[in-house]
């Protein structure tokens, strides 16, 4: 793994921004994989005010989410839906047909699991994947456990991962305790990774994400056996390594 320590969350999210405007230079339909959370909405930021400076064309890129909660619909304004047209889709030149998210409101969420991956193979595969990463590890939600899952699946919420989230929610109650997400396969799939970390509270994880062995109650431990990831982090969460 490649890793990248910057000097604050501006450049983090610029160094990311950068990358991905490369890709999409290189490939003008190539299929982003995109994560949300706290941590990539800086990058998300750069990306408009690229798209606006007609630095990137996004007329031709398509997108698949990583994960989605179930039960609220994408009108709610905690659906990673509603994140992702806040603070990207409805600031760029893309078509909104080609923007992917599992909804987490269908009512065959296993036939909607299975759709979601038959899409992914139909589109070739995600060039370059975004994570961001939970406290306990987690990638998407593929939460830490004694087996990890490869394709796209419901996974129960973790206790912790519910308590980090339940600050955009009014009250713990309201979190959602199951959520839509691609499984390791579909992210190991990806042809390049980057996985972002900003803040104190990640130091902890990142240094066992990098020095730790692979093991599935870390999951993003398993990025170590992918052949092209690398890890943004900004001064404060690459504290401990
Ligand atoms: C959520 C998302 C993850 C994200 C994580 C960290 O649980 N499902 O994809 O990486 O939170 O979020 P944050 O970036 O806010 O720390």
């Amino acid at each position: 793994m490649n890793i990248i320590v910057t000097a604050n969350y501006e450049v983090l999210s610029e160094t990311a921004a950068n990358r991905i405007a490369e890709v999409i230079k290189n490939k003008p339909n190539a299929v982003l994989g995109l994560a949300t959370g706290s941590t990539p909405i800086g990058l998300y930021k750069k990306l408009v005010t690229y798209n606006k400076e007609n630095l990137i064309d996004f007329s031709r890129v398509t997108t698949f989410n990583l994960d989605e909660y179930i039960g609220i619909p994408a009108s709610h304004t905690q659906s990673y839906r509603y994140f992702m047209d806040y603070h990207l889709f409805n600031h760029i030149n893309i078509d909104y047909q080609k923007t992917h998210v599992p909804n987490g409101m269908a009512k065959d969420i296993q036939a909607e699991c299975e759709a979601y991956d038959e899409m992914l193979r139909g589109h070739g595969g995600i060039d370059i994947q975004v994570l961001g990463i939970g406290n306990n590890g987690h990638i998407g939600f593929n939460e830490p456990g004694s087996a990890l899952t490869v394709g796209t699946h419901v996974t129960e919420l973790a206790q912790g991962t519910i308590e980090a989230n339940s600050r955009f929610f009014s009250t713990r109650e309201e979190v959602p305790t199951q959520a839509i997400t691609m499984g390791i396969g579909d992210i190991m799939k990806a042809r390049e990774v980057i996985l972002l970390a900003s803040g104190i509270t990640k130091a902890d994880i990142i240094s066992r994400l990098l020095e730790d062995k692979i093991d599935t109650y870390i999951p993003a431990s398993l990025l170590q056996a992918h052949p092209h990831v690398t890890v943004i982090v900004d001064q404060l969460a690459g504290q401990l390594i």
